[in-house]
């Protein structure tokens, strides 16, 4: 598996211990896109490059971070193609794989610890997406996003 990280500043720390749980679980090309200091650096920049990786097939998953997860997740949603999850507990990260065919996972490093977001990764890697009425819920998720209606 191929799988592209990134975040902003406010998230460099889980970045690494999200990294690290990567690792454990074996098998994971990771390719990194940054950021990697404490200089402040715009979000919507780290979702544009870690989703240009998946939408490109590059990857198969990506995960986003910023301080609240809020924003890179919101950035991310606006790329065609994409569908972020943010999730800061066990059960969405499950759901977002098998409901809702997310293909980029995002979390908050300034809202969630080392601990859970690995058991996030961990659960957001295993589950598979179940297709079947699902596959049709996410293909009319596709569908407004190839509508370009502002308004349903
Ligand atoms: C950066 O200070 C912060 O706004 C960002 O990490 C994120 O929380 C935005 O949603």
């Amino acid at each position: 598996m191929n799988l592209t990280i990134g975040s902003d500043h406010g998230a460099v720390a889980l970045k690494d211990e999200v990294k690290k749980v990567l690792a454990e679980i074996g098998g994971i090309e990771v390719n990194d896109v940054g950021t990697f200091g404490t200089e402040s650096v715009d979000y919507p920049d780290i979702a544009e490059k870690v989703c240009a990786c998946v939408t490109g097939g590059q990857a198969d998953f990506g995960i986003v971070l910023c301080g609240t997860g809020l924003g890179i997740s919101i950035a991310a949603n606006k790329i065609r193609g994409i569908r972020c999850a943010l999730c800061h507990d066990v059960y969405s990260a499950k759901k977002a794989r098998e409901h809702n065919d997310a293909n980029v996972l995002a979390m908050g490093g300034r809202v969630i610890g080392p601990g859970p977001a690995g058991e996030i990764v961990r659960a957001f890697l295993e589950a598979k997406f179940e297709g079947g009425r699902h596959g049709r819920r996410v293909g009319k998720i596709m569908a407004l996003e190839n509508s370009g209606k502002e308004q349903v």
